[in-house]
Formats: structure tokens, sequence, C-alpha cells
């Protein structure tokens, strides 16, 4: 019947405790393997050392410049930071808009566009000629042999600028910054979105060692001991590790979990073969596996009468919104047939309607539990790092999927509950996004290169 054949399609999307369980020990293999010097260069999730050493501890003080870039939005922040008993963080930002062209285009293009925003702000918050220390939130995988430095590795998301890959980019950003000659920048720190998150809980809650994005891409950070982080020298403390676990997967660790729709997602983002894992999570994603198990169901003549539309063929009708509107649980079935409606799906009748609905569930569902696995193995592993029977654990986490979609966090909550039941974990949801907790990073950096003077 038609319902079997829809469900049998369906069902290879539907994963099982014992699969979620693999995907926790595969992560937990490939975190292993990025940490040690030896096998570090064949791992796919590359646990990048940040030199972000400790979590805040509310002495930070100071006025911060922060750029926030590699989300859904570009922003410019003032952060300033008071320490002592009546601490405080008091923030001003604007967001920019980074034109396609921008993205797409060469890499002077991209940062000259980005100084041109931060003269706008300067101008903006009546402060033209201040020199501020900057820390920037720049959100892609980078090593760094410093806290000033990032050298990027690849672009991820929808970025494809030229000129940037293989480039530290602080010169990038100086660069420019001379190129205009108006002003100066110290750019005392590079921080990826996850450190700044987790920084920017931890300054509410110090259980908070772990930083989660759900967001456009999707990616976490924790805090490592020094002697598994083997890239960099020293044994004493911890430091902060940028995981990029999105590449999980870039080795095949998840063929036997995908599916010919992920098969096609991947073949046609602009970076094939790379970021496996995010892209069966992240919001940048979803939205296609769901239009392509659509295109599949209209072929066979199971939705939509059979009739494949212009629209449905069109890349990137679904965003990260729809995604989350069409699931929340106060829409009439009637609502979601006006959604489709909206989106050019005009043809589509009740039965179709509660069909699309089921595909964005299954689909969200199985984002939401392999990225639970994921954070399973990472919760597991600093459990063990501590010789810890229990360990109770904050993950500080901020992106659009997770906070908007009705379902997922809640799935994912109960997922890692379920797979690593020796961790009590808290989620926080990060509302003053990751500018702040650059900003923080940067305030320490600022201090120990003060008393080094
Ligand atoms: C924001 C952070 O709050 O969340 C960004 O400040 C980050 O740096 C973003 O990239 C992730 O969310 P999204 O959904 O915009 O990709
Ligand atoms: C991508 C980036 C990573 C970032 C994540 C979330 O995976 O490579 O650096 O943290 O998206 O924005």
């Amino acid at each position: 019947t038609q319902h079997a054949e829809r469900q049998r399609v369906l069902d290879a999307l539907r994963l099982s405790r014992e699969q979620l369980l693999e995907v926790k020990r595969r992560m937990g293999e490939e975190i292993n393997r990025g940490l040690a010097k030896e096998s570090h260069d064949q791992a796919t999730v590359k646990m990048l050392p940040t030199y972000v050493r400790s979590t805040p501890d509310g002495t930070e003080h100071g006025d911060f410049l922060a750029l926030d870039l590699g989300g859904t939005n570009f922003r410019v922040l003032l952060v300033r930071v008071r320490g002592g008993k009546r601490r405080s963080v008091e923030m001003h930002n604007k967001i920019y808009a980074i034109p396609q062209e921008a993205m797409q285009g060469t890499g002077e293009e991209l940062f000259d566009h980005i100084v041109h925003c931060i003269a706008d702000f300067l101008e903006y918050m009546g402060m033209k000629g201040a020199s501020l220390p900057l820390g920037f939130t720049f959100s892609f995988p980078c090593h760094q042999n410093k806290l000033d430095q990032g050298i990027l590795l690849k672009w991820t998301k929808g970025f494809k600028a030229t000129g940037c890959e293989g480039e530290d980019v602080v010169s990038l950003l100086k660069d420019a910054i001379h190129r205009r000659e108006e002003f100066d920048l110290d750019v005392v720190a590079v921080v990826n979105d996850t450190v700044g998150t987790m920084m920017t809980c931890g300054y509410e809650d110090p259980l908070c060692e772990v930083g989660l994005i759900v967001g456009t891409g999707t990616n976490a950070c924790y805090m490592e001991e020094m002697q598994n982080v083997e890239l960099v020298e020293g044994d004493e403390g911890r430091m902060c590790v940028n995981m990029e676990w999105g590449a999980f997967g870039d080795h095949g660790e998840l063929d036997d979990f995908s599916t010919e729709f992920d098969r096609a997602v991947d073949d046609c983002a602009n970076n094939p073969g790379k970021q496996r894992y995010e892209k069966m999570i992240s919001g940048m994603y979803l939205g296609e596996i769901v239009r392509n198990i659509l295109l599949e169901f209209t072929a066979k003549g199971l939705l939509f009468r059979g009739k494949l539309s212009e629209r449905l063929k069109t890349r990137g009708i679904f965003e990260t919104k729809f995604l989350s509107q069409i699931e929340s649980d106060r829409l009439a079935l009637r609502q979601v047939r006006s959604i489709l409606q909206h989106l050019g799906l005009t043809s589509s009748t009740c039965d179709d309607s509660i069909l699309v609905k089921e595909v964005c569930s299954v689909v969200a569902r199985r984002a939401a539990q392999l990225c639970g696995a994921g954070l399973a193995a990472v919760v597991d592993k600093i459990r063990q790092n501590r010789n810890l029977s229990e360990l109770k654990i904050t993950v500080g986490v901020d992106g659009t999927l997770y906070k908007l979609h009705p379902h997922f966090s809640s799935i994912m909550h109960e997922t890692v509950r379920d797979l690593a039941p020796q961790c009590e974990v808290t989620f926080l949801q990060s509302e003053d996004g990751s500018g702040k907790g650059a900003a923080l990073i940067t305030a320490v950096a600022c201090r120990i290169r003060d008393a080094g003077q």
C-alpha cells in the first residue's frame, strides 16, 4: 500500500538506540584520534587547541570591541565588562548584512566589507578613532598556535571567499584595516562561536565547560586536560578544544546511518564530501533533506498528486524557520497547508500536509538524536578524564535551530540523558551571543599581557 511504501522510505531515517550508541562510540574514538599527535592528521574531528585555558571567574574588566562572523548575522559589538562584587556586562551591537558577493568573492572584498562595518559602528557609537582591544568570533575551523592567530583550514557553511584558506584571519583583518588607513585595532583573540558561547554561559554558571552550537552549522567545544591536548606543549591544567565535530563522518563513519537523501544534499552542496555530520544536523541542510524526500515521494506519486513542480525542484526553499513553523504543536493542518502554499507548493491536499509534517518531524528527530549522541560522547569523555562515576556539568548552547525549533532541544536532551546516564547535564541557552564570551577572553588576555609588561 501507499502507506507502507511511505513508511519504508521514512524508516531509513529512524535510528535505533543501538545505532545511536554506535554513533556515540565512534565519536569517542574520533575525539581520541584527533587529540593524539600521531593520529591527528587522519582524524576527521580535528580537536583544535584554542589557547583558552580557563572559564570566566568574574574578575574580567574593561571595554572591548567584538566581531561575530559566521552565523546568520554578522555583528559588531562594544562590550563593557565590570568585574568585582557588582559585576556586569553592558553590550551595544549592530547587525550588518554580509552580501552574497562578499561571501563568495575575494577575501579582500570580504575583509574590506568587515572593516567598512567596523568603521560604521565606531561612527555610530561616537567612538571614531578609538583603538580598543578586539575579540574576533570567527566561526570556522582555524589552526591556532596562539590566541591572536587563526589560520583558516577550510571554509564551511555558505562561505567561499577566495584567498583565505591557509591564511591567518588576523592578518587578513589587519591588512584590510591598513588599506582603509582610518583607524587601527588591537586584535587580541580569535574565538570560535562554540568557545564564545561556552564563555558567555560560563560567566553565569561556573559549571559550564562545554559549548554547543546548533544553527546554520553545528559544532562543540569543551575543557580538555592539557596532558591529552598533545598538539600543545605542557601537561598542567586544561585547555578549551574546538572539536569541529561537523566534519565527523567525512571518512565514512556515518555511511551506514545516512541515506540517499543525505547523499543528494551532500552532492549539491558547495563542499561535497565534507561536514557530513553537520549536513545531517544543522539548519543550513535540514530543509534540503526534507525537500529531497518530498521530491522522491512526489516522483513515486505519493505526494502532490505526483506533480513535480518547479518550485519543489528549487534548492533552498525550506529554511530552518519553515521546519520550526510546520512542527509547531499549535498549528492546525490547515495552516500547514497554507505554509506550503506560501512556499509555492499550491496543489497540496490535506493528506499531503500530514505527510510533509511527518517528514519534517522524522528529519528533525534524527538530527537531534545524532547531535545528542555526539554530545553524550563528549560529556562521558570529560567524566572519564576526571575519574568520576558521576559528572555534573553545564552545556552552554546557541544557534537558531536549537532555539527556534519546537522539539529539537527536548529530543536532544533526552538522548544525552539516555546515552550518558552517568552525567547530569544542564543545558544553558545563551541569550547574549558569542561576542560577549569573545570579550571576556580578550579581557583575560589583556590582563595577563599588561601584567607581564
Ligand atoms: C550566535 C553567535 O548567537 O549564534 C554566533 O553569536 C553563532 O557567533 C550563532 O554563529 C549560531 O547560530 P546561527 O543559527 O546564527 O548559525
Ligand atoms: C561550522 C564551523 C564551525 C562552527 C559551526 C557553528 O561547523 O566549521 O567552526 O562552530 O559551523 O557555527
